[in-house]
Order: structure tokens, then sequence, then C-alpha cells
């Protein structure tokens, strides 16, 4: 089945619909991909709630982590081809980290972890080295190259050339997500030249950099995220969904707490209220498995649980208005007040929800977290900052943008008789 070599005495491929093909020739690869840690990413959307706004996007973990393996290994095999970079043991080192970097995903992790405290990265790094499937397969190349993945995953790797082609500010992660993100969901802002990009790649020391003739594929690439980031990812209405699914999950942790008797106990879920998750409990949950829960408690007696099921699940989300936290405080508390004496719970019905990206920077020192800039080569061979050559980056370089909202259920708010005090003087407040 396999050479001496640890080559598959056959290439096998996945057909993919943004590289075509993913190829793989290295039996570890192969063998990784068959585990269960790494198969439960199929019942793992990429995006989250997402799908209620673009309904096409349905892809899942699986899909973006197979693009990710392929984008560096063909950085690997095929652009460094001529000028080999790394030797046989750090080229698979490099390939296993592109595939597993997003292992620690849990359903709609991004809800979870604000509600939870879960952190994603923490549970990648677990599985790699814990006691699991994919560890095995990973302990056949040696025992220590499970931890060497980790290393690599958590950018602490000593050789920062193989870290920057899975994690920079401009790396095969974010590479595949645009493209893929893009052709799922129907928007056109996330496409760029990525063949271009890859042909002016050159591997430095520690760190890859780009042939300023390239420079023009760059700028669309940061332009893509840029509009990604703000007409896809942070779109009001996913937004909206994602706050009804936080409130479902701090509702139930509620209830769970006051002891309330559920029809369906939420088994799934007892380690996680209870703050015992292990790693075992952690790769049993999905997607469905959270879909299930939102279906039967539909049906609970608790008003307010049944009702953000259901308002989840029939995307009867909630609307907002644009709010701006440093003028209007006031406003937020005059509104829980009423809000509280028409009968709806503030504290599940009324959300301000901030999202926040800085499309591009270079390293400042003591500035936020630290970024590694993306460096041009220059035809005399200089390296020179991509900012300092592009006035496109230059102008929205470092400059951090955050949007807040404020949500609640119109819908609930129209329905409240007409002799209820509160209901126009709500309305006033909020302006609609
Ligand atoms: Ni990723």
């Amino acid at each position: 089945m396999t050479n001496s070599n640890g080559k598959l005495s056959e290439e096998k491929v996945f057909k993919d619909p943004v590289h075509s093909y993913v190829h793989v020739q290295d039996r570890v690869i192969w063998e990784l991909v068959a585990t269960s840690e790494f198969q439960r990413l199929r019942r793992i959307r990429q995006l989250g709630t997402t799908y209620i706004t673009f309904h096409g996007a349905e892809h899942s973990r699986f899909n973006h982590s197979l693009g990710v393996y392929e984008i560096v290994r063909r950085i690997i095999d095929d652009v460094f081809r001529e000028k080999p970079f790394l030797n046989e043991d750090e080229r698979l080192l490099c390939l296993c980290a592109a595939l597993l970097h997003d292992l620690g995903h849990g359903p709609f992790s991004h809800s979870f972890e604000k509600v939870f405290h879960f952190d994603h990265e923490e549970f990648t790094q677990a599985i790699i080295v814990g006691d699991t499937e994919v560890n095995s397969v990973l302990k056949q190349v040696g025992n220590d190259f499970p931890k060497k993945v980790a290393e690599v995953i958590a950018k602490t790797y000593k050789n920062k050339l193989v870290v920057s082609l899975i994690s920079s500010q401009i790396d095969a992660d974010r590479m595949d997500y645009l493209l893929r993100d893009a052709y799922y969901t129907g928007v056109s802002y996330g496409n760029f030249d990525m063949e271009r990009i890859l042909r002016v790649m050159r591997p430095q020391e520690d760190q890859v950099v780009f042939k300023s003739s390239g420079m023009h594929a760059v700028e669309d690439y940061i332009m893509s995220r840029y509009q990604m980031y703000w007409q896809v990812y942070f779109h009001p209405v996913t937004r909206s969904s994602e706050v009804i699914l936080t409130k479902i999950l701090h509702r139930a942790k509620q209830l769970y707490k006051e002891n309330y008797s559920f029809q369906t106990e939420p088994v799934h879920f007892v380690s996680i209220f209870e703050d015992k998750l292990t790693l075992k409990d952690y790769v049993k949950l999905d997607e469905s498995i959270i879909f299930f829960y939102f279906q039967v408690w539909q049906d609970e007696d608790d008003a307010i649980l049944s009702d953000l099921c259901r308002r989840f699940l029939n995307r009867n989300l909630f609307k907002y208005v644009e709010f701006d936290p440093s003028e209007q405080m006031m406003k937020m508390m005059e509104l829980r007040t009423l809000f509280e004496e028409a009968g709806i719970d503030p504290n599940y019905y009324l959300v301000v929800d901030s999202s926040s990206d800085l499309p591009y920077d270079f390293y400042r020192p003591g500035e936020e977290e630290e970024r590694l800039p993306i460096n041009l080569l220059m035809p005399n061979g200089e390296i020179r900052e991509l900012s300092r050559q592009s006035e496109i980056v230059d102008a929205i370089s470092g400059k951090r943008r955050t949007d807040h909202k404020l949500y609640f259920p119109q819908d609930m708010i129209e329905k409240l008789p007409d002799a209820n005090n509160e209901k126009q003087k709500i309305k006033e407040v909020l302006g609609i």
C-alpha cells in the first residue's frame, strides 16, 4: 500500500470547487483525514450562522482544512520546487499543521467561546497532543512529531518561515477562507488572484516575501479581506442570529443552575454548564447535537428558552439600530427599565453587539498584538514593508474599525397592547 518513504503508492485526490483538486501523496495526511476527530469537521460549518444570511454558506471546516493543506502543499512542492527550503521532515510538518490548524473548532465556536470561555486553539493543541486518533497517526512519524505540529499552530516553532506559511497576514489559512467563503456565499468581494500571489512568493530566512511586481495582487488580497469582513463576516443579520444563539446558551445554563426540570435533559451540555468539560466530551460536540437540543427546546415550558429556539430555527431574528456606547449608555439604562416594565426580560431581549477588525498593520512596538508585516522584495534586492510602497494599503493600515448595534425583538414590542404605557415610549427611544 505504501512505500518505505511514507508515500502512498498512488496519489489520491479530493475534488474541490475552489482548488479544483486537493492532492495527497503522503500516507500520514491520508490517515489523518480518516480520523474521527478530523471527520467531525464535516459536521461543523466554516461560517457558523452565516448560512442564515447567505444561504449558500453551508461549507464545513473539513472543506477549508483540506484547502489550506492544498495551498501549503502547492507552495512547497510546486512554487518553491526549484529552490527547496525545507527538508522532508519540515515539509511534512507544514502539511500536517496546515491540515490540522482548525481541528479544535467546535459547533458555532464564536458563540460558544463567548458564553463558556472556550478557546478553540487550546482544543486544537489538546487533540494533537492528547489521547486521540490524530495523535497516534502523528506519532508514526516520530514521538515528538505531535508536539512539533502543535508548536507550528501555536506559532512557537523555531523555524519562523514554517510558521508564517500557516499564520501571518498573508497565509494559506486566510487565502483559502477568503476564496472559499466568497465562492460559497456567492459574493465576489473575496476573490483575488491567488495564482499570481503564489508565483511571486519567495522564501527568505524567516519569512515569505513577495516580489514587488506582484504588489497589486497582494493589494487586491488585502482589500478582499477588508470587504469580506464588513460585507459577510460582520453582516448585521448574521450577528442577530448569533446574538440569539448566544442567548439560548445563556438561558439554558441559567435554567440548569436553577435546577429547572428540562423535558429533555441536556446531557451533552452538563459538563459545559458545570465547567468540567473534558476533551472526550468536547470532540463529541457537533452542530447536529446542538440543533437537536434547539429543536426539542422549542417545546420547553420556559417561555424565554422556547421563544429563542423558535426564533433561531425559523429565522425570526432581532431587529437592530445603530448604537454608540460612548454616548448612549443612558438610553440603554432607560430602555432596560422600560423593557422590564413591559414584561420583556432585557437580559435576553436587549443586546449590544460589537464587531471590530484591523484590516492590515505593520509592527509597532508596544501596540496590540505583534503582527508580522507583509514585505516586498524590490528589484534591487531591498526588502520594503508593503504600506510604504502601496498607497491603497497605507490608507487602511493600522485603522481599526468598530461597529456597535443594539438588537431587540421588534415583533414582540409591536405585539404589546396599545394600552401598554411602555410600548410607545420604547418605540420612541429606539426610533422605530
Ligand atoms: Ni482556518
